[in-house]
């Protein structure tokens, strides 16, 4: 899936912005080290990185990226308002939850969709990931409800930024559904609108109604888009907690693209997640911000600025001066599994970028007695390199397929089935 034209051409200009995508012209650079605490002393174990550098880069990353995060729901309510034990062809059940997040309002509310597999004994490990265009895109099911939520209008049966019927299924080739139960996972997914539009003018007007004011983005640090939809994942999480038939602790967060982006902040905040899945996340994702190849962050803040906060622009065209770079990023998933993954033609995303942040977050892991990148170079296309951090870069272009699926099912089944 594609957003920017700027994504499919080599080098163009752009909103004025022309990307490099010569390896040549990568400038020289610095990151700054996970392991070295801001008063500038080393951080030697476990414990240190615990209480102060893990919280320190979380701060970093809140103050200068992606917002402050939000407090917990001033109310939560779970209304299952489907339940089918014979979805799918008999071979799953499938729930759709209404999660419910202030009292006696009927918004915001974000709709999750489950389905979990019938033929093993829960409960399962399982995935859940940020739909682009409603649940109902994630299926041909005609029991799935189709979103009524304002979405962006390029989405296949998308009609003055209203889902139409026309939807159901258009993004079936974006979750393997029957392959993740068949391979014994639940699937969760919410629609990633139900907690913030994706636009600027209207991304305030379903969760950030509850915590933000008009006058919001005069605080630089200003709860952002991702932001959010990270939190709505959690909420999605606090549900799955209340359900028999899901192992909680084993549940891998997950997204594509900019829900990429999304999934490795959800992953940082909230250490209930088991597993962090970043799918071509590209910059502000799993990309170094110091490489400016392809999208940079002054590119990035011009074409979505809700996506981060305000105080994130004061580094377009000043890489060099972010306190952090996004392989810390990666490292605050561990010691849990973490997965980055690229694709050959994905150069807006820079999917060198994307590997090297996999590899520079390894220090931590090894720290936390876990095992980094297996590799020390790119491997080549379709080759999986899987330690507690993951990597994978497909032939093709930007999106999310059964391929990367199948590395995903696979890491899962390396790290989840170990005994806890
Ligand atoms: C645009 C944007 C990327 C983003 C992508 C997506 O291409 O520039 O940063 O990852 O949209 O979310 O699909």
């Amino acid at each position: 899936m594609r957003f920017a034209l700027c994504a499919a051409i080599p080098a163009v200009l752009c909103l004025g912005f022309t990307a490099n995508y010569d390896e040549d012209q990568v400038p020289d650079y610095t990151l700054p080290d996970p392991l070295v605490l801001e008063d500038g002393s080393p951080v030697p174990d476990a414990e240190t990185w615990r209480e102060k550098r893990r919280p320190e880069l979380v701060a970093l990353f809140e103050e200068h990226v992606y917002g402050r995060r939000l407090p917990d729901p001033p109310h939560l309510h779970f209304q299952l308002v489907d339940e089918d034990p014979e979805a799918l062809g008999g071979m799953a059940t499938r729930k759709q939850v209404v999660i419910h997040l202030a009292e006696e309002r009927d918004r915001p509310a974000i709709e999750l969709l489950l389905y979990t597999p019938n033929n093993v004994e829960g409960p399962v490990p399982g995935f859940i990931y940020l739909a682009f265009w409603g649940n109902q895109t994630m299926h041909t099911d005609p029991a799935i409800r189709v979103s009524t939520r304002w979405m962006r209008g390029h989405g296949t049966g998308v009609v003055d930024n209203i889902a139409t019927l026309e939807s159901r299924g258009a993004r079936v080739e974006n979750v393997p559904v029957e392959t993740i139960i068949q391979r014994g996972y639940a699937i969760a997914t919410y629609y990633y609108g139900d907690a913030a539009p994706d636009d600027h003018a209207r991304y305030r007007r379903e969760i950030l109604s509850l915590f933000l004011d008009e006058d919001a983005e005069r605080d630089g640090a200003h709860a952002s888009a991702i932001g959010t939809w990270a939190w709505g994942l959690s909420r999605g999480l606090d549900y799955l907690e209340t359900d028999d038939a899901v192992d909680h602790t084993r549940v891998a967060v997950l997204g594509h693209s900019r829900l990429g982006k999304t999934a490795l902040w959800a992953g940082a905040l909230d250490e209930r997640f088991g597993m962090v899945i970043s799918n071509n996340s590209g910059c502000g994702g799993a990309a170094l911000s110091r490489r400016r190849f392809g999208e940079r962050v002054s590119r990035i803040n011009d074409s979505f600025p809700h996506w981060f906060c305000r105080n994130f622009r004061n580094y377009n065209e000043r890489e060099d001066a972010l306190p952090v770079d996004q392989h810390m990023l990666v490292a605050l998933a561990a010691p849990r599994p973490v997965y980055v993954a690229s694709a050959t033609e994905d150069r807006w995303a820079d999917p060198k970028g994307e590997f090297l942040a996999a590899y520079h977050a390894g220090p931590v892991y090894q720290l936390l007695g876990e095992d980094p990148l297996p590799v020390h170079e790119m491997p080549e296309p379709g080759v999986a390199a899987h330690g507690a951090i993951g990597y994978h870069i497909r032939e093709g272009s930007h999106a999310i397929t059964e391929f990367d699926w199948g590395m995903y099912l696979d890491f899962a089944d390396k790290h989840f089935t170990r005994p806890l």
